[in-house]
């Protein structure tokens, strides 16, 4: 079967267009750049979206991360129970703060943190969790608050990839004491760089509220969002709930072409569940070997499509030839917890390295896109698997 469209014709993201254009031109005439009336509206969109309390825009998510810990008085010898799938500022927040990254492992459905191995992680020195929404697929966030209620921890939710998706019609963001979310270009609300951390506790965003911008009772931050990402913000959360739904339906378009094939399975979140699909989970049966031929084939085809997170635990960051010259958190003497002399790449973490080796690829499906695009993007996929002996 021949395809009218090219591969190449693939939708880009982002897609701005006048409206983008307008609102950023309007910024550059007011001269008024760094966080003001602009920022303050999206602040205020972005809460009533999701349905919290307050909201902060700052620069983008790893700072939100940061502050997060910052605010939580994170600090030498406390313990983070951080997840190996996951971009490095989720688990390098931690070190910034100079405390213990502790990673659990994760669950095959979600990808996400695993409750009850977060449960066995938790020591007198915990003093945070962050689960992350990996691809817009929730976490099993209410399990994970509930462990972590049972021992008055507090969650912090890195849901960079996930605006808009919910767990029995609460938003994700809003389970844990705070919600940071990426608006960085790649992101689902694109700002080019920007992000938004979300409570209900106001004490907590008073505190945020200084640290992101010189407050001068203790040491701060300038961690503003700029106009330009608070107008561009307004803009992609009034896109978002259309968005959302051609992400979806894509991914649905999808699970229906590979129903019943062997090898490859399109990932969904639980029923009660409601995933955004930032990127769609494309789960294969098939070698670690050949599935890194396939993603280099269709890489090559021109495809928008990676290797889901390897395990974090083995980045240099926590595995570093020469340690950094504060020296690794876990060695200092202030912290006299259990993670002392450990070696973080060797970390018993089976779920991870069995998920995030090669097995799951995600795959960027932007609006727009077509059923054709997709009909020969399930050919390109088929015929690139390795053939059964
Ligand atoms: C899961 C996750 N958390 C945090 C971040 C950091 O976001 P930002 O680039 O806005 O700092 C990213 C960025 O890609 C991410 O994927």
């Amino acid at each position: 079967m021949t395809h009218p469209v090219s591969r190449s014709d693939w939708p880009s993201w982002p897609q701005f267009g006048d409206e983008e254009a307008a609102a950023v031109g309007k910024v550059i005439r007011s001269q008024q750049l760094f966080a003001a009336a602009e920022v303050k509206q999206f602040e205020q969109d972005f809460a009533q979206f999701v349905g919290s309390k307050r909201a902060i825009g700052i620069g983008n998510a790893t700072q939100g991360l940061h502050l997060a810990l910052a605010a939580l008085g994170i600090g030498e010898g406390d313990e983070v129970i951080v997840t190996p799938c996951s971009w490095i500022s989720s688990s390098s927040c931690v070190l910034m703060q100079n405390a213990v990254p502790v990673f659990a492992d994760i669950e095959p459905d979600s990808l996400g943190l695993d409750p009850s191995s977060v449960e066995q992680a938790i020591t007198p020195f915990t003093k945070a969790i962050i689960p992350v929404h990996i691809l817009g697929y929730p976490a099993r966030i209410e399990e994970i608050c509930e462990v972590a209620a049972a021992h008055n921890i507090p969650v912090v939710e890195d849901a960079s990839h996930a605006p808009g998706a919910s767990v029995r019609g609460k938003m994700i963001g809003t389970f844990g004491t705070m919600g940071v979310f990426s608006l960085q270009q790649r992101k689902t609300i694109s700002t080019g760089d920007g992000g938004v951390i979300c409570t209900d506790d106001d004490s907590l965003a008073d505190k945020l509220w200084k640290l992101r911008s010189f407050g001068d009772d203790e040491l701060s931050y300038n961690y503003r969002m700029t106009e330009f990402a608070g107008v561009l913000g307004q803009i992609g959360l009034r896109k978002l709930g259309p968005h959302n739904k051609e992400r979806a339906w894509a991914a649905h378009f999808l699970s229906n072409a590979f129903k019943n094939h062997p090898m490859v399975k399109i990932r969904h979140p639980r029923e009660h569940e409601v995933g955004v699909y930032y990127a769609v989970g494309i789960e294969l049966a098939i070698s670690d070997v050949a599935s890194a031929e396939l993603l280099a084939q269709l890489e090559q085809l021109g495809y928008p499509i990676r290797r889901v997170f390897p395990p974090l635990n083995r980045h240099p960051h926590f595995n570093p030839e020469t340690p950094p010259a504060r020296g690794l958190p876990w060695e200092h003497p202030s912290y006299t917890g259990s993670m002392r002399g450990v070696q973080y790449n060797k970390l018993d973490l089976p779920v991870a390295y069995e998920y995030c080796c090669g097995r799951v690829l995600e795959l960027y499906t932007h609006p727009g896109i077509t059923s054709t695009q997709l009909d020969q993007f399930t050919e390109d996929l088929v015929s690139n698997l390795p053939k059964a002996s």
